[in-house]
């Protein structure tokens, strides 16, 4: 029997995602609770096909450290492509049609592993943690003991900390016996960038179909440690390095935020969007109420003067798959939603990128890109009324986001 970390359920649908269900299978075999689930016993015909492809896999250069990394091309039915790469087990490409059928890459990143390495880098398309977003002061306690992590973001602790966070490691990849996904393996030993417990984490993609872009977290520990993972894509859904995102419509399915003092530290309310710059349960551009137009008045933007970049509470049951934001570019009517069991989103305006030079020589300026990352509440650990990021010995973190694809 699985035991579910508390606040999050693992959605498996039934066929699917019967491409990750054999892969996680593959990977997972020591899991007690595989055989207790119906959808995860049921063998899956495209994947027993004699003469099936993996995802095509191609080298993505040496780190400094002399590791070689590779990235892995998932394609589907309908000319959707996705590039993922084995350093930070990282979203590199997303290529999705316009309304008129022309396919464009939408995502922030680097032509190789070195630009990854490179501080141009913003955790650009990584997985980070072992927890994202923000530690007040990278402190916290746990059962009785004191954690002092990396303060990486004086002065805070920010995406797991220094050179071992997750977005900087090599993770191992095994892809399932189709191109349309791969599943990445990682174990952070105990004591790693300061927090405790061995923790063995899966993150898997699939690029379904339907043009659902989906990501599959997993993590079991042995010691009691705070989790709490994301993926960091940077989305311009004109394309990557064509402008700002101030244009880009977006709609938040959230009443709530959780204010923050001058370093992004949640001061532990939950205070109504109502009224606020941060109301958008009806879709607004972005750029409509940045603070430079006129919406800095309010004590909401102080704290993040340059733009947006705030945790929002999802309306719903966390725990449950509900739809928690939608963007849409108006000129190419390219429309991503995103669905999560989380219980928060990080939205964040690309306020510090700063014309920093990418994939195929293109630039990403102030505000270029749009970050929706799922999430537990930053600072979590810290505060009690927050949902639980606590992993314990004998659970199974699951948690699961789907990004689709689609025009208007
Ligand atoms: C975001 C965070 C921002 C900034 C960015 C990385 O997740 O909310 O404040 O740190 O990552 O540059």
């Amino acid at each position: 029997m699985c035991i579910i970390f508390p606040m999050q359920t693992y959605l498996f649908p039934a066929l699917k995602y019967s491409a990750v269900a054999a892969a996680l299978l593959f990977m997972n075999a020591c899991l007690p609770d595989q055989n207790d689930d119906p959808d995860s016993s049921d063998p899956d015909p495209k994947t027993s096909e004699p003469g099936a492809e993996n995802a095509a896999t191609a080298d993505f250069g040496k780190t400094k450290a002399g590791e070689s990394t590779e990235i892995y091309t998932l394609k589907n039915k309908n000319g959707l492509i996705a590039k993922v790469a084995t350093y930070g087990a990282t979203l590199v490409e997303l290529h999705i049609p316009d309304k008129e059928g022309n396919f464009v890459d939408v995502l922030n990143g680097f032509d190789d592993v070195s630009g990854y390495e490179d501080d141009d880098n913003q955790y650009f398309g990584s997985t980070t943690g072992r927890v994202c977003n923000r530690i007040a002061k990278g402190e916290f306690s746990l059962d009785g003991k004191e954690y002092t992590l990396a303060t990486n973001n004086d002065p805070n602790h920010l995406h797991g900390g220094g050179d071992k966070a997750l977005s900087k490691q090599v993770w191992k990849a095994v892809p399932a016996s189709d191109a349309q996904a791969v599943t990445f393996s990682l174990t952070s030993p105990d004591g790693e960038e300061g927090y405790p417990g061995n923790l063995s984490m899966k993150v898997t993609y699939t690029l379904g179909d339907d043009n659902e872009l989906r990501i599959d977290y997993e993590a079991t520990t042995d010691k009691a440690t705070p989790v709490n993972l994301t993926n960091h894509a940077y989305f311009n859904l004109g394309g990557a390095g064509s402008g700002t995102v101030l244009d880009h419509e977006l709609t938040l399915n959230a009443d709530n935020y959780t204010p923050t003092d001058d370093t992004l530290i949640p001061t532990g309310k939950i205070e109504p969007v109502e009224g606020t710059p941060l109301d958008f349960r009806k879709a607004h551009t972005i750029g409509d109420r940045v603070p430079d137009k006129g919406a800095s008045k309010t004590d909401d933007c102080k704290t993040a003067p340059k733009g947006y970049d705030h945790n929002f509470v999802l309306n719903g049951k966390a725990g449950e798959q509900r739809l928690a934001a939608r963007l849409k570019d108006p000129k190419s009517g390219r429309v991503m939603e995103i669905y999560t069991d989380q219980p928060g989103i990080q939205f964040y305006s690309g306020n510090f990128l700063k014309g920093q030079t990418g994939k195929g020589g293109k630039t990403y300026p102030f505000r270029g890109a749009v970050c929706l990352e799922t999430q537990h509440f930053p600072d979590g650990v810290n505060h009690d009324n927050f949902p639980n990021t606590i992993l314990k010995p004998g659970e199974t973190y699951k948690t699961s986001t789907v990004h689709k694809f689609s025009t208007e």
